[in-house]
């Protein structure tokens, strides 16, 4: 973990909510995939955490959602200006070399660790099929300009206003019944969806990896404030997710 000074280089609206963050400089040690930050945004006592989008040895992207009082300043921040930031925070998506047929499954701003996972994916292996599942509300949410190229994407909006019109994860699981099976699922998004993802993952006994996004405080172990439970052998445990998480086996995961 360091704490950095980052330059923003761009702040673009994308979307009626969705900006991103272009920012200069870098960690010593290079962020994995599922990493998030925790930004400072005067005035608050609070830092705020944000999955790494994109990183590059001397750039960071962030894509964020206008959601309250400190992404309201975020969005007013101009090119030059400094952002005081702690990262590279939790824990990376696994990945494995064998991996040949990966499923992405990403809702709202969840996309953003996927988009950097694939970039990272493509990067490190040339042979590798990427299906990257987007589910938004409505066509106006998907921010297509920054989509990785290489990977196949396939949309899903709630209202139907592109692609197919429903839940992603029921979307992503009519692929598998037809017969294409993905060695692994990694999903970022609302809990409801990352629990949909952790049922269809246990039915068809694909692994499956998930980047949550529980409220948090410290954001570095100390405050417990970001518990989920995790299944244990006494029944369950807390972990916290911005130390033992974000990204956690959904089958360990108790959902509720
Ligand atoms: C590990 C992690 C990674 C994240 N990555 C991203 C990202 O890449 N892009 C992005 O836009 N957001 C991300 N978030 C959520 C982001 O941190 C919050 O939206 C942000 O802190 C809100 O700050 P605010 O002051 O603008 O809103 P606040 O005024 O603090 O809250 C406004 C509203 O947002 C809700 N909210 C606040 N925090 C969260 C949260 N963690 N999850 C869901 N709802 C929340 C509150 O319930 C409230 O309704 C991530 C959160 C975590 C824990
Ligand atoms: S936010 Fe403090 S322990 Fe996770």
């Amino acid at each position: 973990m360091e704490a950095k000074k980052f330059i923003i280089r761009k702040n673009l609206h994308l979307t009626d909510k969705l900006y991103l963050l272009e920012l200069e400089g870098g960690f010593n040690k290079k962020p994995l995939p599922g990493q998030f930050i925790h930004i400072n945004i005067e005035p608050f006592f609070l830092r705020r955490p944000f999955s790494i989008a994109g990183y590059r040895e001397d750039s960071l992207k962030v894509l964020y959602k206008i959601a309250g009082r400190a992404t309201d300043i975020l969005k007013i921040k101009k090119e030059g200006e400094i952002l005081d930031i702690i990262g590279p925070l939790g824990s990376g998506f696994p990945v494995k070399n064998s991996q040949k047929n990966v499923y992405l499954v990403g809702g709202g701003t969840g996309i953003a660790p996927l988009l950097f996972l694939s970039e990272e994916l493509l990067k490190n292996n040339l042979h590798i099929n990427i299906t990257f599942f987007y589910g938004a509300k409505n066509i106006n949410e998907i921010v297509f300009n920054i989509l990785p190229c290489g990977v196949n994407y396939i949309f899903s909006t709630d209202d139907g206003s592109y692609g197919n019109k429903g839940m992603v994860s029921k979307v992503m699981e009519g692929y598998i019944k037809r017969g294409d099976i993905p060695d692994v699922i990694y999903a970022g998004g609302p809990y409801e969806m990352l629990k949909k993802i952790a049922e269809i993952s246990e039915k068809w006994e694909i692994p499956a990896f998930v980047s949550m996004e529980n409220r948090m405080a410290c954001g570095t172990g100390i405050c417990y404030g970001c518990v989920t439970k995790i299944k244990s052998k006494k029944g369950w445990e807390y972990k916290r997710v911005c130390k033992d998480g974000p990204v956690f086996n959904s089958k360990e995961v108790l959902w509720e």
